[in-house]
């Protein structure tokens, strides 16, 4: 059987995403199995960018599956000496059970993947951050039930995040309007292979109008440090605020992946509300990759 790995949402059918967000919340009630699924099995870590939530989630994940984690930072390793991405791939699944990394290009995960024997899990990349959406995705679930049929507003970068949301909108069928500055839409083909679901406005207003579900992000990902200042400038206008929130349904959720910067994409009012539900969204990093990594571990 070809190995599975989970590079973007649509790796996983959207019965298997679902089946995943079911057992994140069964896991969550009770965290540590008697059978223990992942003994013995040994999960590395290739971060080339900074990280709290996903690397502390995948540690204290495979913990309680009674597995181990290695934390392998590039500087520290042969691949950041000139070793081949191939290479690495190579040497590295025939030690380790699976393996996740949090790198720039997408192109460079898909590469390492491919060369993989085990499964490859994408912690981030400038294109994708699908563990985050499986977070997100029981977050809503538990709260508020399936989100099949509702309406969600992406406000502010057309980045990672956002187009992991395209991604979510088709995989888990909801409808989708994301609101940014010109300049900052998500990838066009993206768009056009999502153009039943998803649509792109100017108006903030406009896009969180009857949401069940507002969600930002940084409006300067890493990567993107340098064009910090231009980038405070664009995007003025596109903070979510109270004001903004009342335009959505009056049960409608504040999402954010976090790190959050008050006062820029999020008022710190809006961050700290009642409808805000980012501390279960990083709480849930870990339910939804135990729950993950229990599948793509049983797959092979
Ligand atoms: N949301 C998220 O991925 O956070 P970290 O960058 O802290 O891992
Ligand atoms: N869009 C952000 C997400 C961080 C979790 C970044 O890429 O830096």
């Amino acid at each position: 059987m070809a190995t599975r790995h989970f590079l973007t949402l649509l790796d996983l059918s959207p019965v298997e995403l679902r089946d995943i967000i079911h057992r994140a919340i069964a896991m969550k009630k009770s965290p540590l199995q008697s059978e223990e699924p992942l003994k013995n099995k040994t999960l590395a870590m290739i971060f080339e960018k900074s990280s709290t939530r996903t690397r502390v989630s995948f540690e204290v994940a495979m913990t309680q599956l009674g597995g181990a984690s290695l934390f392998l930072s590039p500087s520290d390793t042969q691949l950041g000496r000139g070793e081949s991405i191939e290479d690495s791939a190579k040497v590295l699944s025939r030690m380790v059970d699976v393996i996740t990394i949090r790198t720039y290009e997408h192109a460079k995960l898909e590469l390492f993947a491919k060369h993989s024997s085990v499964p490859v899990i994408n912690s981030l990349t400038d294109d994708f951050h699908p563990c985050q959406l499986l977070a997100d995705m029981q977050t809503f679930f538990e709260h508020r039930g399936d989100i099949a049929g509702h309406r969600v507003a992406w406000v502010g970068d057309g980045h990672n995040m956002c187009q992991s949301y395209i991604n979510a909108a088709m995989q888990f069928d909801f409808e989708l309007v994301v609101a940014c500055p010109e300049g900052f839409e998500p990838d066009q083909y993206l768009l056009d292979r999502c153009a039943d679901r998803v649509t792109v406005v100017r108006n903030p207003a406009e896009a969180v109008k009857g949401a069940s579900l507002v969600a930002t992000d940084v409006w300067a990902s890493m990567g993107h440090e340098e064009e910090r200042k231009i980038r405070l400038q664009k995007f003025s206008g596109f903070q979510v605020t109270r004001e903004l929130m009342s335009y959505a349904r009056p049960d409608a959720l504040f999402m954010h992946c976090l790190p959050a910067h008050r006062g820029e994409e999020v008022a710190a009012d809006v961050l700290d509300a009642a409808d805000s539900v980012v501390w279960d969204e990083a709480e849930n990093r870990l339910h939804a990759q135990k729950a993950l990594l229990e599948f793509l571990c049983a797959q092979g």
